[in-house]
């Protein structure tokens, strides 16, 4: 059985690591599978795309599309044609997507114009926020791919709402957890302290990178400001993404206090998660893995897909409001308790033997 997996962005490389990892061992053990990976180069800067192949040690992309920084309508387009001429050359079983990218998306469209399968890894999740380019990328694969695996319950109950068992015959919904929490189980024990990184005692780790909060100078403005304060009485480690980087030289914004590092790689990134005392962020990821690792979450957006740290009292969501970000803060700061792991919420950590096992048998 051939699986071809597109990749292109850093969360992806992240989930897919997981995933490859599975199938290695499969075809170890015996099993008839063989994954070719198709890297679009979405993210391209070593230390958004080299750094997690060499750390995960997930195989070199058997192609490379070099296709980045571009609108999304300019890289959706060029992806989709490369990828249909590997898809007809490779003639590949599967087709395999993660998440709500523009790859994503530009890999399910090929696929799917040439009828072959598609397996969506992270299906079903909603923002409700059509504005959000990822909701419009996950909402077309989901609907045109052939097993959705699900990393939650209420992403399953959002396909059942949506009427996912009057789609096509085939097409078949998978509770299989999420395979972001399969990687921090594996790379906890592996996790590296970044080098050259002064860290003064307790700190928060913080990440920005939505389009919904870079592109509009008002909320990046109130977000870096309240950070800003923060940092005035507590480390903020900020590993910053290309994309707030380069808004941030072009604008008019106070980063004195913060600790602005580059772009980390995983194992640097765990142990940030993993000894920090809270994490703010407007990642998707983020908010799970400081879930994983017992550290509250303050979720600098107005919606999240993943309602249920919301629910469990893990994560609060603050949207980009200065005055909501500093009452969250200094709300999480005084309680003693954090509600984390009262529940299995992702799966345990075998989402990606769940979806290995279903391509198998199917
Ligand atoms: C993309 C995803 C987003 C995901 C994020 C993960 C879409 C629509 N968005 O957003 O869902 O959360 O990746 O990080 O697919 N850049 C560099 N070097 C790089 C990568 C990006 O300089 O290696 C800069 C470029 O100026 C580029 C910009 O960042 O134009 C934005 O990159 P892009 O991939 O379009 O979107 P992200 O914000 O990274
Ligand atoms: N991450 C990383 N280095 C960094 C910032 C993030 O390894 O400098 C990891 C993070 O731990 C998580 C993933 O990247 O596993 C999340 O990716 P990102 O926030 O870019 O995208 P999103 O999850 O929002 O789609």
């Amino acid at each position: 059985m051939k699986i071809i997996t597109i990749l292109g962005a850093r969360p992806q490389f992240i989930k897919a690591g997981s995933v490859s990892r599975e199938i290695i061992c499969k075809r170890e053990a015996g099993c008839n599978i063989q994954e070719v990976i198709v890297h679009t180069g979405q993210h391209y800067d070593a230390n958004m795309s080299d750094v997690f192949f060499e750390e995960m040690h997930i195989s070199k992309p058997d192609y490379f599309l070099g296709i980045g920084g571009k609108t999304h309508g300019a890289m959706t387009g060029q992806m989709i044609e490369k990828i249909e001429s590997i898809l007809v050359k490779e003639e590949p079983d599967w087709v395999m997507v993660y998440g709500d990218t523009n790859s994503t998306l530009a890999g399910a469209i090929a696929a799917s114009k040439l009828h072959i399968k598609i397996a969506h890894v992270e299906a079903g999740l909603r923002s409700f926020n059509m504005r959000m380019p990822e909701e419009v990328n996950r909402i077309l694969t989901d609907r045109i791919s052939s097993v959705l695996f699900c990393p939650t319950q209420a992403a399953v109950d959002n396909l059942t709402k949506e009427g996912v068992d009057s789609w096509q015959t085939d097409t078949s919904v998978v509770l299989s957890g999420d395979v972001m929490q399969d990687g921090a189980l594996f790379y906890k024990g592996l996790a590296q302290k970044p080098s050259n990184l002064n860290i003064a005692g307790d700190c928060v780790l913080c990440t920005i990178h939505r389009a919904e909060n870079t592109d509009d100078p008002q909320r990046l403005k109130q977000i870096i400001s309240a950070l800003n304060e923060i940092a005035q009485t507590q480390q903020v480690i900020l590993p910053l993404h290309p994309r707030t980087k380069k808004l941030l030289e072009m604008g008019e914004y106070d980063t004195s206090n913060l600790s602005i590092i580059d772009p980390v790689g995983y194992l640097n990134m765990v142990w940030l998660i993993d000894n920090c005392s809270l994490v703010m962020t407007d990642s998707g990821g983020l908010q799970k893995e400081a879930y994983f690792f017992g550290v509250p979450c303050i979720t600098m957006r107005d919606e999240t897909e993943w309602v249920e740290l919301v629910e469990a009292g893990a994560n609060v969501l603050v949207g980009a409001d200065k005055k909501r970000i500093l009452d969250a803060y200094h709300n999480t700061k005084s309680s003693s308790v954090v509600e984390t792991h009262s529940e299995d919420l992702y799966g345990g950590g075998k989402a990606s033997k769940r979806i290995v096992k279903v391509l198998l048998n199917g």
